[in-house]
């Protein structure tokens, strides 16, 4: 898959671009094997998973070649950093020089919903191992609250929804949320220096609806935050505002539908109902075909719902910032 191929060059460019070069590798003299079994004993798995993390962690290699690495050197570190890197050589492994300037791609998305206001946000790291991490996902709560309180801050305008984007540094400058001292930047700081990887506070986008409006909303690989009900993480996430003239129950559910399909089909802009139906590189909303029913358009799912779409947001984690905004 292509994400695997990215952690894979990637973690060469850490490795070759590390502190410890090949030729400073080589030059050391070997160690005597099994020294790491000295010490209080440990089971045999749980040692082995230690020693399997400690060579990750040093070198950035896949686990699948670190564990190959210590099998091969009889669970001596050292050994199998050396194994590693001249596999990476053999192998030519070495594909990443194109990968210079490619240094925060991974992470999440976040979605939080409070009553009227909606915020969607991205934090960036570097690998998709950190993005795991519950620290980094605890900074991606920290985004998203820290963007709710400055949402919730902001006059409202009543008649109609209101939209905003925060770039990163105004995101920086935020007042980190309720239960954190500091600014946003604070905590990017210290999960910096917790997790050991570079990190962007990359974006946020708010939405905040009067009566009469609907935020649909939809996060692909959706997971639960660790800590916080409300927020959803992910690597896609979508709004969608909709205007609706009656109480409907299935709100939520048309919502998410219209949320998917901004999320697979990635729309430029709205576009209107008398628009003709669009083929598959078709980028306005309503004219494309509908993600879960290609036969109809998604106009024209849309309309006998008695919804109609007014505007969206879409995050696909990584992506340029050129491509956030809609229009
Ligand atoms: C972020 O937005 C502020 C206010 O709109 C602007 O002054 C600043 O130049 C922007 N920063 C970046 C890095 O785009
Ligand atoms: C971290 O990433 C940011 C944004 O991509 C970049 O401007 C900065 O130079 C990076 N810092 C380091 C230490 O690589
Ligand atoms: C959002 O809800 C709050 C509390 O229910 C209300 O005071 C506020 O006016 C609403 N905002 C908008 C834009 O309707």
């Amino acid at each position: 898959m292509d994400l695997k191929k990215i952690l894979w060059d990637f973690f060469f460019l850490l490795f070759e671009t590390g502190s410890h070069s090949a030729g400073s590798l080589l030059r050391q003299s070997p160690q005597p094997r099994h020294t790491l079994h000295a010490g209080p004993r440990l089971s045999a798995s749980a040692s082995s998973k230690e020693l399997l993390m400690k060579l990750r962690r040093n070198t950035g290699y896949s686990f699948v070649n670190c564990k190959k690495a210590l099998e091969t050197c009889g669970g001596d570190l050292k050994q199998a950093e050396i194994w590693l890197h001249k596999q990476a050589q053999k192998e030519g492994w070495s594909k990443a020089a194109k990968l210079q300037g490619r240094k925060t791609k991974e992470g999440l998305i976040g979605l939080l919903q409070e009553g009227n206001t909606t915020v969607l946000v991205e934090v960036n790291c570097e690998t998709d191992f950190v993005s795991r991490n519950l620290k980094f996902q605890q900074l991606v709560q920290q985004v998203a609250l820290g963007t709710m309180m400055y949402c919730q801050s902001l006059k409202d305008q009543l008649s109609t929804y209101s939209k905003g984007f925060l770039n990163s540094s105004e995101l920086s400058g935020l007042p980190a949320g309720p239960d954190r001292d500091g600014s946003l930047k604070d905590q990017l700081a210290l999960a910096i220096g917790k997790l050991g990887e570079n990190m962007t506070l990359k974006r946020a986008a708010w939405v905040k609806v009067p009566s009469g409006f609907y935020v649909g909303s939809y996060v692909h690989g959706a997971m639960q935050s660790p800590s916080l009900h409300n927020l959803v993480l992910g690597k896609y996430g979508a709004l969608v505002i909709c205007e609706t003239s009656e109480q409907k129950t299935n709100l939520e559910d048309i919502g998410r539908r219209l949320g998917q399909h901004v999320v697979g089909m990635a729309p430029l802009s709205v576009g209107s109902l008398d628009d003709e139906p669009g083929g598959e590189a078709e980028t306005k909303m309503l004219s494309q075909p509908y993600l879960l029913d290609p036969s109809i358009t998604l106009g024209q799912y849309v309309q006998p719902q008695g919804v109609s779409v007014v505007d969206f947001v879409r995050f696909e984690c990584g992506e340029g910032e050129e491509a956030a905004e809609t229009e």
